[in-house]
Formats: structure tokens, C-alpha cells, sequence
């Protein structure tokens, strides 16, 4: 087992990694020259396939699932193509529609997920090609798959799973990338844009880990709350889940994770000074595409305060708006939409770090949980 680094803990090692995991992830698989993505001997699966694939599956279970929903985002914008996104343990419940010329992608980290397996063999079973995303070179998962699109995380040993989430995401682009490329759906100066924006991710990675003390004090005044509200909408619906997965498994807090348009439907009921709730709003009010959805989380950030919800946002840097209207404001660096998420998760991981660390529990072995669920 690898040492701790001098880390209290495994899980602050494996978020302080995470440059390192998306620099090694990512690297290897462009060119520096041209920014074209390598991955034909990864994904194992012909370029004339490639180009007649109609629809995209995506199944996986936990934090690997909220990879894919933010996958699913990546794979509609920049592919075009229909993506439907699936639990493993409840795929094959639903009779998924899934046939020839349909790619079903597996993410996870472990590679030995019994649900996540079962899954699998069911997509195959139904003729779709299948591409697995592991941590772990030669695991179950991807021994079965046509093609194995390795995250190089390194071993994650605490349960929470963090690097490999992040790493996940960049896999993601990368395939969502490639596809696009070999279907002709990106031009060469698109492509080169988002590969610079996807190799400036490690750096931002780094800024944003800088804002660990601000996290541990968010800790400091929030543990003694008994539940939280975590919301983003669209793809960042995905990191507002995972924040509160991460929050719940460490720190035995209830909370959930929400679309924040949704939340009105109900979960507004809730929200009064013992109902933290934590927003991600990182929508960029000088791009065009994103006005209304900033504008949007303005109001629902005045709803919550004014129903004295208390209001931890995460924003972008430079937003002068959000930190005078949330009581708490983490900042992350400016990224497109579809690669905000990787910045965006790493304050609410710190966060729930915290959370355990100020409540004295096992952060690294929380109870009733294991690293790899191997029992369906
Ligand atoms: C959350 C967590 C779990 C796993 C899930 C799937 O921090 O670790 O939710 O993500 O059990 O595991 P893998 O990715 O190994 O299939």
C-alpha cells in the first residue's frame, strides 16, 4: 500500500493528487503538435464503426455514474449523438432498448463492480460494443470490454473515491473528443481550442487546491448542521450529487443532491436557517450561451436567503455578483461548461474532508462501506 506523503489521510492525498492524475491522464493521449487525439488502440473499436455508431449508453454505479451524466454532456455537445445515462444496478430492470451500432461506455474505478458488471454483459449480450474506464489495469471490466480507456489516477485507497472521479471526466472529453473527430463533428480549430482548454486543467486544478484552508474553515462552522442541499443544473447538476454523496459517506450528514430548477418542486419546503445549501453557480454571466442560467441562479439564491437558508456558492473567479448575495463564496478558475466540473468538485470534496476530520470519524474506512462492491 502506498504511504500517506506525509497526508493525515488518505482521501487529503488522493485530492491533492489530482493535478498529477489529470496531467498523466491526459498527456499521453494528445499530440502536442497537432491537439489530435490518439485513442484507436485504447478503444480497439474501427474508425468506420466509430462513424456509423448511433446512440451512446453510458452505465456505472455512485460517483462513477455522476462522471457519466457530466459524460453525457460532453458526448451530446461535441458528438451530436443521443446519450442515455443508467444506474447498473437498475439497468437491467428497465429492458434498456440497446442494440448493434450503439457503444455502451462502463466507468469504473475499481474495474470489479458486480452491478456495474452485470451491466456490462447485459449490453453485450444485446449486441452494443462495449468500452470500459477504469482505474484498474486488467480488472474484471475491463478485461470483458472491446476497448479499456484507462484513468491514470494511481491507487486510490480511500473509499471516497476523488482522483478518479476527476480522472473519469477528463477520459470522458477525451472519447467524446475523439469520437468527434473521427465523425468529422469537430473542425480542427474547435478540436484545438478544447484540447488547449482541457490541457490547462491540471494548473487550475492546483489554484483551485489552494483554497483548502477556506474549505476547512467552511468545516469549521458548518458540522454541527444535521443536513445540507447540494444544487447545480445541467452538468453541474452531476458535481452538486457528488458533493453530497462525498458529504454523506465521510461525515454521515444527510444530504442530497438536486437540479437546482428542482428544487422548487418541493425541496424549498425544507430550506429554512437549519438547511445549508450549497450551489453550484459557475455559469459565466459574459458568455452568451449562460446569461439567463446566472441570472437564474441569482434568484435562486435570493429565494433560498430569503427563506434564511444559509448559502455556500461556488463561483467563478472574478464574480463580484454571487459572493454578495451567498453568506459563504469558494471561487474556481474560469473553464468551459464542459470541463467545470472537474474544477468545481474539488472544493466539495475538501469540504466534506473537513466535515469528518472536525466530527473525529475514519475518514479513509467510513463504516458499512467498502472500496469495490463485489455482492449485487
Ligand atoms: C463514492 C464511491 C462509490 C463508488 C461506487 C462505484 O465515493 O466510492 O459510490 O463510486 O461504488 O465504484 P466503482 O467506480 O469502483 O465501480
Amino acid at each position: 500500500m502506498p504511504d500517506k506523503g506525509g497526508f493525515p489521510h488518505y482521501m487529503l492525498k488522493e485530492i491533492f493528487e489530482q493535478p498529477k492524475a489529470l496531467e498523466d491522464t491526459i498527456a499521453p493521449r494528445v499530440s502536442r503538435e497537432t491537439a489530435e487525439v490518439r485513442l484507436a488502440e485504447e478503444v480497439r473499436i474501427g474508425s468506420e464503426e466509430l462513424r456509423s455508431i448511433r446512440r451512446v449508453n453510458i452505465v456505472a454505479s455512485g460517483t462513477s455514474r455522476h462522471a457519466g451524466i457530466a459524460g453525457q454532456f460532453m458526448f451530446q455537445d461535441l458528438v451530436h449523438l443521443p446519450v442515455d445515462v443508467d444506474y447498473a444496478s437498475e439497468f437491467e430492470y428497465r429492458n434498456p432498448m440497446i442494440s448493434r451500432g450503439e457503444i455502451t461506455i462502463v466507468i469504473t474505478q475499481s474495474g470489479e463492480t458486480a452491478d456495474t458488471t452485470a451491466a456490462q454483459r447485459e449490453a453485450k449480450k444485446k449486441g452494443s460494443r462495449t468500452i470500459a474506464i477504469s482505474n484498474v489495469v486488467g480488472s474484471t471490466i475491463a478485461r470483458e470490454a472491446d476497448g479499456v480507456l484507462y484513468t491514470h489516477a494511481g491507487p486510490e485507497i480511500s473509499i471516497a473515491s476523488t482522483k478518479a472521479f476527476t480522472a473519469q471526466m477528463a477520459v470522458l472529453f477525451l472519447f467524446a473528443a475523439y469520437l468527434a473527430q473521427v465523425r468529422g463533428a469537430l473542425s480542427e480549430s474547435e478540436r484545438k481550442k478544447w484540447i488547449a482548454e482541457l490541457q490547462a486543467l491540471p494548473k487550475k486544478t492546483e489554484t483551485v487546491l489552494e483554497q483548502a484552508a477556506e474549505c476547512q474553515r467552511l468545516a469549521d462552522r458548518f458540522h454541527k448542521f444535521e443536513s445540507f442541499l447540494f444544487c447545480g443544473r445541467a452538468i453541474h447538476y452531476p458535481v452538486a450529487m457528488d458533493g453530497a454523496l462525498k458529504l454523506k459517506e465521510v461525515s454521515y450528514i444527510h444530504a442530497e443532491g438536486y437540479p437546482t430548477g428542482e428544487t422548487k418542486h418541493g425541496p424549498i419546503a425544507m430550506i429554512d436557517e437549519s438547511l445549508p445549501v450549497v450551489i453550484i453557480a459557475t455559469c459565466d454571466r459574459n458568455d452568451a450561451g449562460s446569461v439567463l442560467r446566472y441570472e437564474k441562479n441569482v434568484a435562486n439564491i435570493r429565494g433560498f436567503k430569503q427563506q434564511s437558508g444559509k448559502v455556500i456558492a461556488i463561483a467563478t473567479e472574478g464574480d463580484t455578483e454571487l459572493p454578495g448575495l451567498a453568506d459563504h463564496t469558494i471561487f474556481v478558475p474560469h473553464a468551459p461548461e464542459l470541463l467545470s466540473p472537474i474544477l468545481e468538485i474539488v472544493p466539495l470534496q475538501l469540504f466534506a474532508y473537513y466535515m469528518a476530520v472536525r466530527k473525529g470519524l475514519d475518514v479513509d474506512r467510513p463504516r458499512n462501506l467498502v472500496k469495490s462492491v463485489t455482492l449485487e
